[in-house]
């Protein structure tokens, strides 16, 4: 199902429909109607498989959860892979998010329903466990009350999505929130939302267009490569000490503009961060 809605989104962007395609998502209240009403839902095998996914990562890179507060930004209105952490040993862990609010969306409430429906016939000892707490707010601003709190700090599919100016000022905040010696992990998801299988295809826009065409609606990134957030974590004060970069080449016949040709071609080439960095 999803190749073929692929190989649609690939014939689209291949007649130049793409353009259109991006003006129609931006219809007023088409985008909070989207967020709201038809995200993709995720499941518990969806968390499952993000949980296993961290855990190798993690173990790679000797993180132990056991005992540790953790907190999530951007982590899309929901417990989410929390509940996981938690069964594992983890003592707190805060979801937070500026937008998705299980408080108020009906949506949210009855995904979370359904996956704690499923971790408690999987775990007896459910009930007893940890809770995720959930706190909606915009990371761009501090909130006092959480610095020094937390030992993990974790993001999924969020940085892309914050607007561009905005992603300094959260590295500060997030490094506030740790405590020194504190860890935070990112995967930052580089690709072209309009069709991920054609990750690079967003590069032929300038910002001027890619702004006008993409401003206030799902498919707005921020479109900052690889070495912009490598860059702004380190510029940071923070210490990398595990990077992967998931990497696609580049199209031949794709007309990459002007403000894109200063990057080294590892670093266009690169569609999914993952970074573990140490504040000292
Ligand atoms: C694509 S979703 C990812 C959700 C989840 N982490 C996942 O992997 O499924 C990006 C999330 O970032 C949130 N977000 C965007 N800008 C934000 C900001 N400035 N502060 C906090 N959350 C933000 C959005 O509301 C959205 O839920």
């Amino acid at each position: 199902m999803k190749k073929a809605l692929h190989r649609v989104l690939a014939l689209v962007q291949a007649a130049g429909l793409d353009r259109a395609l991006m003006r129609l998502a931006k219809l007023p209240l088409l985008r909070n109607y989207i967020l709201t009403n038809c995200w993709e839902k995720r499941t518990y095998h969806s968390f499952a498989e993000q949980y296993h996914q961290w855990q190798r990562i993690f173990a790679q890179a000797d993180i132990r959860i056991s005992g540790k507060h953790i907190l999530e930004i951007g982590a899309g209105g929901c417990g989410g892979v929390g509940y996981f952490f938690l069964r594992e040993g983890a003592t707190r862990w805060l979801s937070t998010d500026q937008y998705q609010d299980p408080q108020t969306n009906q949506r949210l409430r009855k995904n979370e329903a359904r996956l704690r429906a499923e971790l408690r016939q999987q775990t007896p000892s459910f009930e007893s466990l940890v809770q995720p707490e959930f706190r909606c707010f915009d990371a761009a601003k501090l909130q006092n009350d959480l610095e020094g709190k937390f030992d993990l700090l974790v993001s999924s599919a969020f940085f892309e999505h914050v607007q561009g100016e905005a992603v300094s000022r959260i590295i500060t905040n997030m490094a506030r929130y740790l405590k020194p010696g504190g860890l935070m992990f990112h995967e930052i998801d580089l690709r072209d939302h309009l069709n991920v299988a054609n990750p690079h295809h967003f590069l032929k826009y300038t910002e001027t267009q890619w702004r006008r065409l993409t401003e206030n609606s799902i498919f707005y990134t921020n479109r900052l490569r690889s070495q912009d957030f490598k860059e702004a974590f380190v510029g940071a004060g923070l210490k990398l000490v595990h990077l992967d970069e998931t990497q696609v080449p580049l199209p031949k016949d794709l007309p990459v503009v002007e403000e894109f040709r200063r990057y080294r071609p590892a670093d266009l080439q690169t569609t999914v961060l993952i970074a573990i960095l140490q504040k000292p």
